[in-house]
């Protein structure tokens, strides 16, 4: 699945996504600036987190909450970006996010590549030109 964002429609895309792409672990490839944390804050603000979202730049891991219905629910936003190695990722606890069954969000996934579910969603962002960023959508399951 492809979406083509614009910081236009971006909210509506947040909700195009939600509606189409099922999923836990989502894992945002592509290059420094590109957009990754801006389409995280706009896929937290669709979910109802009113809390800031921006990257986590002091930890490697952002939590988030939202309610759904009478729920209390959980977004880790984990960014791997300074991440010096896998054990690092692990020692911060990286792995109890991505198999506690809350959303995590993931950019510079390929920092941990065997720490990462096989059960994901990648997406692969892309500039196309100065206001448009395609994200590429691949399913896993
Ligand atoms: N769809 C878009 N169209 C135009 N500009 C965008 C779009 N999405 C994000 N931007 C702009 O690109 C800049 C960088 O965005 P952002 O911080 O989200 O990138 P990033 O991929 O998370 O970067 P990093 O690799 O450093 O984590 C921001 O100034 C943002 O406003
Ligand atoms: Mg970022």
């Amino acid at each position: 699945m492809e979406i083509a964002v614009t910081l236009e429609n971006i909210q509506q895309c947040a909700q195009y996504f939600w509606e189409h792409v099922r999923g836990r672990v989502f894992a945002f490839h592509g290059e420094m600036g590109v957009g990754k944390t801006t389409f995280i804050k706009a896929l937290c603000a669709a979910k109802g987190v009113t809390a800031h979202v921006s990257s986590p730049t002091f930890s490697l891991i952002n939590e988030y909450s939202y309610s759904e219905g009478n729920l209390l629910k959980h977004i880790f936003h984990i960014d791997l970006y300074r991440l010096k190695d896998e054990e690092e990722a692990v020692n911060a606890g990286i792995e109890d996010c991505l198999y506690s069954g809350n959303i995590c969000f993931v950019e510079w996934p390929q920092k941990t590549p065997s720490l990462l579910p096989e059960s994901r969603v990648d997406i692969y962002m892309h500039a196309v030109n100065n206001n448009t960023r395609l994200l590429k959508i691949d399913f896993h399951r």
